[in-house]
């Protein structure tokens, strides 16, 4: 293939820790993302039954553990019993769903920036964003770059505006709403970025987001060819399973 020019490694964000190369939303895929040089990783946030904050992205927890069930039915030491590794590769075997706090600790360890979306399963959209947003402001290591806050349920972010003011918050689409509804929102939320489908993304949507001093953020992109199409449009940055393909721009 071509060579190209090779992408800042600030536009690289490992989706899902580096998911890709290791289980999606557990800390060997986050300590991989660092070590393929993204400086910042995206993870999904939920709660277990009591209340304590694990990352996980389906509502279920059957198709990224070896277990059944709804992830809300589940206390945090069943949870922690389930193997939520060797669904991705043998070699990953016995790989636990880590905690919040858990995470934060590699984080710091790693250097590594962070985007924690707030992924409540249903009817927990304010109870999730409360509790992580208390957790991340309290312990939070000192000195280091806060957390991005993003979620795609807009009763989540309103939460952690009143919990965590101070901590930045993006607005997640699938599909952009319609102007007026958006720039109500804006208003509302106060966000810093919108982090998009890739799909919707183009020079439109851009200086839209440019108008209002937004970042633009896409999701998710393994293909290093539309990486570099995104980055020369303008956008932030964007989500990938792989960053050491979207950074040596290999196709
Ligand atoms: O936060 C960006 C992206 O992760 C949103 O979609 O389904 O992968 O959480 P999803
Ligand atoms: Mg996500």
């Amino acid at each position: 293939p071509a060579s190209r020019a090779s992408l800042p490694a600030g536009f690289v964000i490992g989706h899902r820790g580096a998911s890709g190369h290791a289980p999606e939303n557990t800390l060997p895929a986050i300590r991989r993302a660092a070590e393929l040089g993204a400086p910042m990783v995206e993870f999904d946030v939920k709660l277990t039954r009591s209340g304590v904050p694990v990352l996980l992205h389906d509502d279920r927890v059957d198709r990224t553990t070896d277990g059944r069930g709804p992830a809300a039915g589940f206390e945090l030491a069943a949870l922690k019993a389930l193997d939520a590794g060797a669904w991705f590769a043998p070699a990953f075997a016995r790989t636990r769903i880590p905690t919040l706090a858990e995470t934060v600790a590699l984080l710091s360890e790693t250097g590594l920036d962070a985007n924690v979306e707030i992924k409540p399963c249903p009817h927990r959209e304010t109870e999730t964003a409360a509790v992580v947003a208390e957790e991340l402001r309290r312990f939070w290591p000192a000195g280091k770059r806060p957390p991005l806050l993003s979620s795609f349920e807009m009763a989540s972010l309103r939460e952690a505006l009143r919990v965590a003011p101070d901590l930045p918050r993006a607005l997640l689409f699938e599909g952009l709403p319609a102007p007026h509804t958006l720039d109500a929102l804006i208003g509302e939320l106060r966000p810093v970025a919108l982090h998009l489908w890739e799909r919707v993304i183009d020079e439109g949507v851009i200086s839209w987001a440019r108008l209002r001093g937004l970042e633009l953020r896409a999701w998710t992109v393994n293909d290093p060819a539309r990486a570099a199409h995104l980055h020369a449009l303008g956008v932030t940055a964007v989500f990938t399973d792989f960053p050491d393909r979207i950074l040596s721009g290999a196709g």
